[in-house]
């Protein structure tokens, strides 16, 4: 009904008919190949579950997707693929983004082409400061970061210890803890960062061993190089050694939680995202996703990130019409709020970035399959890292 109207209005305001309906392209860059094809496969269903539910038509428009393959963090080739996808396949919105690195490399180009870009993953704070084009439905890792160190200084620990990737998402994590748990009197006794690539983290848990800290706070890439860390932690011992184990929810999100079995269970974890998530909007997501893919085991936080970011797009295009002025696009969508699988969701005017609940959620078996149980709720959560210290 709403979105028949958009579209009347949208054929009056060109005083055209069915005759003038345009394909809107949207260009996805993500991995589709390599360790971390999760991104992609799960970029694409949320897409896919958005169109089966809203159609793929905006008004008059058809909306169709272009997916470009960048299996790892490397920004020059992602600014090469924006570049491939604005000039020939004539996109009007660029969107996806697993690797925050990737993100960033394409500012100056949607800037000069003047058209948005909507961030379906990347979670350093800095990216929207970037450019004002960039919408970011997702999350940031000063977000999540935040009340999982007040709930790790309120279980009465005194001394943490940081273990990140040596990079955007893991540096804002680590200050996040830093910050927030030394200001609730806790002490951070040490800070590791881990290269991006580490394959091998025996050395870095005999330095969380021999730290003296109680707890670790560990964020890593979701995929391989997650459950390389947990197995590793499981493996040399520091659970047995009393370490407590925290993190925001990339550790368990549930396309790795069979892998990673009992190395997880009872590890409590902050997110925007579970899939255990009890929801009506929730309930009919996880229903459309199995109707189409057989399965909805799949559903993460990155078919979400999508799903919503596809909600985006569709809400820019209804309300400025067409392929229009990239800010405007922006524009229409700040203060938006809607209700999304994951919970109550609101574009933040300023940063552009996505505020919502951040939930602490325990991994539990329940009829035999592991699953993120929420346990306490943070509603309205901003990027707590947006302009920090500018
Ligand atoms: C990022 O590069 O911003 C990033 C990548 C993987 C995650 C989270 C953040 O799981």
């Amino acid at each position: 009904m709403r979105k028949a109207l958009l579209g009347a209005v949208f054929a009056t305001a060109l005083g055209a008919g069915a005759a003038d309906a345009a394909t809107i392209k949207v260009g996805v860059i993500a991995p589709f190949s390599g360790p971390f094809a999760m991104f992609g496969q799960t970029f694409k269903e949320g897409i896919a579950v958005y169109q089966a539910v809203h159609g793929k038509t905006v008004g008059a428009d058809t909306v169709e997707f272009v997916f470009k393959d960048l299996d790892q963090a490397n920004p020059a080739q992602s600014k090469a693929l924006a570049q491939e996808l604005i000039v020939k396949e004539k996109v009007s919105f660029l969107a996806g983004f697993a690797f925050t690195p990737d993100a960033m490399a394409v500012a100056p180009l949607i800037d000069e082409a003047n058209i948005p870009a909507v961030i379906f993953n990347a979670a350093t704070s800095a990216i929207t400061e970037k450019s004002p084009r960039f919408v970011r439905s997702s999350f940031t890792l000063w977000q999540n970061t935040v009340p999982l160190a007040n709930h790790v200084a309120k279980l009465g620990v005194k001394k943490a210890i940081t273990a990140v990737s040596d990079y955007g998402p893991g540096i804002d994590g680590e200050a996040a803890f830093k910050a927030t748990f030394e200001k609730a009197g806790g002490a951070v006794v040490d800070t590791i960062r881990m290269p991006l690539k580490s394959t091998d983290f025996a050395p870095f848990m005999q330095r969380i061993k021999d730290s003296g800290a109680e707890a670790v706070y560990a964020f890593l890439p979701a995929g391989p190089t997650t459950l390389a860390f947990a197995k590793a932690f499981a493996d040399n011992g520091l659970k047995e050694k009393g370490i407590q184990f925290f993190g925001p929810g990339d550790i368990t999100q549930e396309p790795d939680l069979p892998a990673l079995g009992d190395a997880v269970l009872g590890m409590t974890t902050s997110f925007h995202y579970s899939q255990a998530h009890e929801s009506a909007a929730n309930k009919s997501f996880l229903a459309k996703y199995k109707e189409l893919f057989g399965s909805s085991d799949n559903a993460t936080f990155t078919s979400v990130g999508a799903y919503d970011g596809v909600h985006l797009i569709y809400t820019m295009l209804a309300k400025t019409g067409g392929k229009s002025d990239g800010l405007k696009a922006v524009e229409a969508v700040k203060g938006l709020s809607w209700e999304s699988p994951r919970g109550p969701v609101t574009i933040d005017p300023d940063s552009r970035h996505i505020r919502q609940t951040i939930y602490l959620r325990t991994v539990e078996r329940v009829n035999g399959k592991l699953q993120n149980t929420e346990k306490d709720a943070f509603p309205a959560q901003p990027d707590f890292g947006y302009k920090l210290g500018k």
